[in-house]
């Protein structure tokens, strides 16, 4: 009776004890959290070890960013002790606030920065973003299109784009990088994705109209213009892009560090350009759009490899290489 109390209230979850390399990851018993009554209690089957992940967990901050370890992070130790941020999964049960969601659906799921989902449980608050599973997709592949379609929605949502709009990705080939390609393909742009040689083709095949190798080429220095650069790379603030944005033309700043985020409004004014490192806000229905576009293939899951949660530390690990391409999926069985 004891035995079948303990596997009804505790779950196997990846846990972080401390800040460090992918070893301090393990894989423990943990209580089973208890949705509140706005919250969905999901039983996850996929995650993806992202980058917010690698962050987080090795305190890995884009430059200046100090201020937000122990705002964020915690200080002497994790202050998340179980990582991930996208889920794919079934509604276990809801809330007495919940509506539009039961217990049998299938359903991704955003978690963001309250992590969570490297567990076999996951609350989800129903004010964040969650919606029903594209159907024709396993929860590997649904896993695969949040953590970069969320953060790709919560940028190009605040860009006009359409047929004849010009944007360049730095950073095509990773997971919100992929994302964005698809996604600016969608709305009718037409796309340059800049990342490494061996990406090239990947990013080809997501329906990029040109490709820059970035170690060949200095896209900032071609002449070529664009009304929209989505950074994703790292290497492409304001100061060096200006002049390959158009006239009131916009820099996307999905990864800069602190210099960048204290410049933008200065840099936005002088300008005339828009420079931000904000993310717009993402819907219930911008989810519920992306998983639609999934079903209907405007979509498509970018998966490097897959790993069950036994072998999360050899996913961090490949996380930590730097050599991913899209995603890392993480498979909780
Ligand atoms: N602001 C937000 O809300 C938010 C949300 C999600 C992610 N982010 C940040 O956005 C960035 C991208 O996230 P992600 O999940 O796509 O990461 P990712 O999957 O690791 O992809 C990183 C991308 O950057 C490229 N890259 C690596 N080193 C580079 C360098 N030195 N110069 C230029 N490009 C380089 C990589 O491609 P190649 O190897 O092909 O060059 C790859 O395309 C990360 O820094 C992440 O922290 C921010």
């Amino acid at each position: 009776m004891e035995a079948t109390m303990t596997q009804t209230t505790t779950m196997r979850a990846a846990v972080i004890h401390r800040f460090g390399g992918p070893e301090v990851v393990q894989v423990e018993r943990v209580h089973k959290p208890v949705p509140k009554a706005d919250e969905l209690l999901v039983r996850v089957h996929a995650s993806t070890v992202s980058i917010a992940d690698h962050r987080t967990r090795s305190r890995d901050l884009p430059k200046g960013m100090w201020f937000y370890i122990p705002l964020a992070l915690g200080v002497f130790r994790p202050r998340r002790r179980v990582l991930g941020m996208d889920a794919a999964g079934v509604v276990e049960a809801v809330g007495d606030e919940v509506t539009g969601f039961a217990p049998g659906d299938e359903v991704i799921a955003m978690l963001g920065a309250s992590f969570g989902a490297h567990a076999e449980y996951a609350c989800v608050p129903q004010a964040d973003a969650i919606a029903q599973k594209p159907r024709n997709l396993t929860f590997e592949e649904s896993a695969s299109l949040v953590f970069g379609g969320y953060t790709a929605l919560a940028y190009l949502n605040r860009v006009q784009l359409g047929t004849g709009s010009e944007v360049l990705v730095n950073g095509a080939s990773g997971a919100v990088g992929t994302a964005v390609v698809q996604l600016a393909k969608q709305r009718g742009a037409t796309v340059t994705g800049v990342c490494s040689a061996g990406k090239a083709d990947l990013v080809r095949s997501l329906g990029a109209d040109h490709v820059i190798d970035r170690a060949r080429e200095d896209f900032a220095a071609s002449g070529r213009t664009y009304d929209v650069i989505v950074e994703c790379g790292g290497d492409a603030p304001f100061t060096r892009v200006e002049h390959s944005l158009r006239p009131g033309g916009a820099l996307l700043l999905v990864i800069t560090g602190l210099g960048g985020m204290l410049a933008a409004s200065r840099q936005t004014r002088r300008s005339g350009k828009t420079v931000t490192f904000t993310p717009g806000p993402v819907s219930h229905d911008d989810l519920a759009g992306l998983s639609r576009l999934a079903e209907e293939g405007g979509i498509r899951p970018v998966i490097d490899r897959t790993y069950d949660l036994d072998d999360i530390v050899e996913a961090h690990r490949y996380v930590d290489s730097g050599r991913k391409r899209g995603n890392v999926v993480l498979r909780i069985p």
